[in-house]
């Protein structure tokens, strides 16, 4: 178990669609931990999908419950998550681990209803809203082989060059 290098643009592993778990082992479980220590580890992160620890799987772990005031529902580690129902568009900005230098606004739904599974392999339905819906289908995007780069409607008017990332590890 340990904090895995996190894939960064343009590497090609990112742009691969991640296999569907079938089984709900030891390896999964390690997967699962490691996702968390490298996401912990990175510069505020709410969020981190299999694929960008070079695991071509379909597994995620957001968590925005860093920002209290929005609704969330903690830290949820999901399997083989599916966005079943959208409602709603809302622009927002988004940053990745896997795009350092940069953040971008992209246009997601404003509600969501997910399926997915634990870790145990038990069935989860969530109802999520505004940044957590956001962060989810961010994740879900990059299980898909999809950044936000590929969401941006113009690179010249929708992308920004990060300044002050690498300062927010500096944070008590
Ligand atoms: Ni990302």
């Amino acid at each position: 178990m340990a904090i895995r290098d996190i894939l960064v643009y343009p590497d090609p592993r990112l742009k691969q669609v991640a296999e569907p778990v079938e089984r709900f082992d030891a390896e999964l479980r390690e997967l699962v931990h490691d996702l968390e220590q490298t996401m912990d580890a990175g510069p505020g992160a709410v969020g981190i999908a299999a694929p960008q620890i070079g695991s071509c799987r379909r597994v995620i772990i957001i968590d925005v419950s860093s920002r209290p005031k929005l609704k969330n529902h903690g830290r949820l580690y999901l399997v083989n998550p599916e966005i079943i129902h959208w409602e709603g568009l809302e622009t927002g900005r988004e940053g990745c681990l896997s795009v350092p230098d940069y953040t971008g606004n992209v246009v997601r739904a404003q509600r969501i209803r997910v399926s997915a599974l634990d870790p145990h392999g038990r069935p989860l339905e969530l109802d999520m809203e505004g940044f957590e819906a956001r962060a989810l289908q961010h994740e879900v995007d990059h299980l898909d082989g999809l950044l936000f780069l590929d969401r941006l409607v113009s690179r010249r008017h929708d992308l920004f060059k990060r300044k002050t990332y690498q300062a927010r590890k500096d944070k008590p």
